[in-house]
């Protein structure tokens, strides 16, 4: 064997739209290599599988690196099945890793958790980009609970806050590679992922460096993809295209990106899509609500539709476009981030009245909580940004914050946001301490007594400290649709048991 050759690295996981028998294993390299290839096999013995990864590259706006990423793509995997696999070039040691798939249908259990707004654990280049011990140690806090997966929940690394943004991926990868490449970590488009000169959204970066479900639109192949996992559908949104808020403009990129004037290049993207994502959205959340095999609907997206934290603030375009879907068809659970705290939030069906389109509570226990009666919403903003305790001086106790609109700017000029107070009936919990978290998510698709629950679970430590500790429960339990009478006997969960819940 040759060898020299630059090896593998930031090897790191994604579910393909089945949880239960896609994988997607992607990776970079210092230089474009030869033959990149998976093996795999599982860990249990049997045939060894071998498919070519494909090399998809771009050249850095900012710094003129290129950069080569690969990724292979594994299907006709067996349900709830553990693989083990190499990751091999010529010339190169092989990166090693496992896998589990996810369950089919409603044959088991499992854990996933969620974190946003990570950032780096140390800073990079000249150190304009956030970052913080905590973005290190929220990774180890999350593999000790050997979740199923992850959902990274936008503001990855901050990409484009820094002078040095693809050694800034490399530190994001490097970081979280040690629980990323034994379990999917599934992103959401943050606006610190809009790194203006790479792509026309700015997301080209991001874009290379993931291998995610298809959306059937190639011009924004990644952008927005939805996979299932036993009875759960996971749906993940890019939120720049309905937000009004100016979140991905850098003052830095406008000053140093070679060709920023010349290009055109516009940091606020609103609307870019023109209509397909939501589009797309109304398909896949109509055909969920329809299906037998769905229970429930979970959202991962950035920014957020309900905010107390007084920082960005809730945006009034989330409101407008996604919540009138999320109560049409019955979404369960939004995971967002933007936000760097941790706040949730009750049942939210309809609206209040008024322009502001103040999501309405429905219950008021903060222990248990019917999804059949409106969406729950999580902030899950506290993964490692250094800005973690917002501020609390502009507005009242028990108020909210929304963004209605942006004053008038350019491509050169931040627009400003316009932000006007609302009371916070919806609000449920907020941290107000200056604490680091994550969540975990436990599913029990069929229960004793015919229903169905997720056991979500805060996790929050100090700053500087990585002692991740229990900080917030609560249980999202549902009834199950035409649950025959006296089926129950246990609560173990049984393939096909149980048909689709009310919603
Ligand atoms: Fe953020
Ligand atoms: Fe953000």
């Amino acid at each position: 064997m040759l060898t020299g050759g630059p090896s593998p690295e930031q090897v790191h996981l994604q579910f393909g739209a089945d949880a239960a028998s896609q994988i997607a294993v992607s990776w970079a390299a210092q230089a474009a290599v030869a033959r990149p290839r998976l093996r795999f096999s599982q860990v249990s013995g049997g045939p060894v599988g071998e498919v070519n990864a494909a090399e998809r590259g771009y050249t850095d706006a900012l710094t003129g690196e290129t950069v080569y990423t690969y990724h292979a793509k594994i299907d006709s995997l067996e349900p709830d099945t553990c693989y083990g696999y190499e990751v091999l070039h010529d010339g190169a040691p092989p990166a090693c890793g496992t896998f589990r798939t996810g369950p089919r249908g409603r044959s088991g259990r499992f854990r996933f958790t969620s974190v946003g707004d990570q950032s780096i654990p140390a800073p990079v280049g000249l150190g304009l980009g956030p970052n913080s011990p905590n973005a290190g140690f929220v990774v180890d806090a999350i593999d000790a609970l050997d979740p199923l997966f992850n959902l990274a929940n936008g503001d990855l690394c901050y990409g484009n806050s820094t002078d040095q943004p693809v050694a800034t991926w490399r530190s994001y990868f490097a970081n979280i590679t040690r629980s990323a490449s034994f379990r999917p970590w599934m992103p959401a488009l943050g606006n610190h992922e809009n790194e203006t000169g790479n792509g026309p959204h700015g997301f080209l970066s991001y874009l290379t460096r993931f291998e995610l479900p298809g959306n059937g639109a190639p011009e924004f192949a990644g952008n927005w993809y939805a996979f299932t996992v036993g009875s759960v559908l996971i749906v993940s949104l890019s939120n720049d295209d309905v937000c009004l808020q100016d979140a991905g403009f850098s003052s830095y990129r406008r000053d140093h990106v070679p060709g920023y004037d010349a290009s055109g290049a516009d940091p606020y993207i609103r609307g870019y899509s023109r209509g397909l994502q939501e589009r797309w959205l109304t398909r896949v959340l109509s055909a969920a609500s329809r299906s037998d095999e769905i229970d429930w609907i979970v959202v991962c997206m950035h920014q957020v539709a309900m905010s107390s934290a007084h920082f960005n603030g809730a945006d009034l375009g989330i409101r407008q476009h996604w919540l009138p879907l999320f109560d049409a068809y019955g979404v369960d659970l939004v995971l967002a981030g933007h936000e760097h705290h941790f706040e949730r939030t009750f049942p939210v069906r309809g609206t209040l009245g008024g322009e502001l389109l103040t999501p309405a509570p429905r219950g008021s226990d903060r222990a248990e909580m019917d999804t059949s009666q409106g969406t729950v919403h999580l902030t899950i903003g506290g993964g490692g940004h250094p800005y973690n305790s917002p501020g609390r001086r502009l507005h009242g106790p028990g108020e909210g914050v929304v963004i209605t609109g942006v004053a008038d700017g350019d491509p050169h000029h931040q627009r400003r946001a316009v932000l006007v107070a609302e009371p916070a009936p919806w609000s449920a919990y907020a941290d107000e301490r200056p604490a680091f978290g994550f969540a975990a998510f436990d599913v029990v698709p069929a229960e004793r007594g015919g229903t169905t629950s997720i056991t979500v679970t805060y996790y929050s430590a100090a700053p500087g400290s990585a002692d991740y500790m229990p900080h917030d429960t609560f249980v999202l339990r549902k009834r199950v649709r035409d649950e025959p009478a006296g089926q129950w006997t246990d609560d173990l969960c049984r393939p096909g048991a149980v048909r689709r819940t009310g919603r």
